[in-house]
């Protein structure tokens, strides 16, 4: 059986990457393709501990956060990502190891060592989309859309920085999306970005 797809979506909080994966998994289903939604953190024990941290507003050390991401997605990638690769299923990732790359980049671990070592260790995307916006656009989305907040990682300075490091990522399968027009238009910029790996959408 051929392998599947890997697709992921990557950006900094509230850049609108969670609603695109809806529904670009709703216009590939259409199609009658098989389509996986997963996302990191997980829902799996380590993903809840990473998400009850990030929503107390009490951090944990650096190396802590960075081992726990990389823990959840370990448990990922054996349980879900290679299994269903193996299906030939088309996966949509909500955030993936650039995300480590940016935010735990962020918190001062060097960027490239990152990249190096999850490049070695997980599979690598064939494609990820990086939906650009402003930190300071970002964070404003994600007030107004209310629900539960993150304090550990929704900091106006944390966030600069991590857009910066979103933006220096270099890699032949990164895509950047430009994130400000209607949801409608920058869907069909994301289904020709997925239409240009060979696969089939209406
Ligand atoms: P979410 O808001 O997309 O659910 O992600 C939760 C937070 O976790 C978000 O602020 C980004 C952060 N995060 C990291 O810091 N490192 C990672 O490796 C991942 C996957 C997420």
């Amino acid at each position: 059986m051929e392998r599947g797809l890997l697709i992921v979506f990557e950006g900094i909080d509230g850049c609108g990457k969670s609603t695109q994966l809806r529904m670009l998994a709703e216009r590939l289903r259409a199609r009658g393709a098989n389509v996986v939604e997963t996302k990191e953190p997980t829902n799996g024990p380590v993903g809840k501990r990473i998400r009850a941290m990030a929503q107390s507003g009490n951090a944990v050390a650096p190396e802590e956060e960075l081992a726990w991401f990389i823990e959840d997605r370990r448990e990922h990638v054996r349980d879900k990502l290679e299994p269903e690769l193996a299906k030939g299923s088309i996966i949509l990732c909500d955030r993936y190891w650039l995300s480590t790359v940016a935010y735990q980049g962020a918190r001062g671990f060097a960027t490239d060592e990152i990249m190096r070592n999850s490049e070695a260790e997980f599979p690598i995307p064939d494609l990820a989309l990086i939906f650009e916006i402003t930190a300071d656009e970002g964070l404003a989305r994600v007030n107004a859309r209310g629900g539960r907040s993150e304090p550990v990682f929704e900091e106006i300075e944390f966030q600069k920085k991590v857009e910066k490091n979103f933006a220096a990522l270099e890699r032949g399968w990164i895509v950047r999306v430009n994130a400000r027009p209607a949801v409608e238009v920058i869907h069909d910029d994301v289904v020709d970005r997925v239409r240009a790996l060979g696969v089939l959408i209406d």
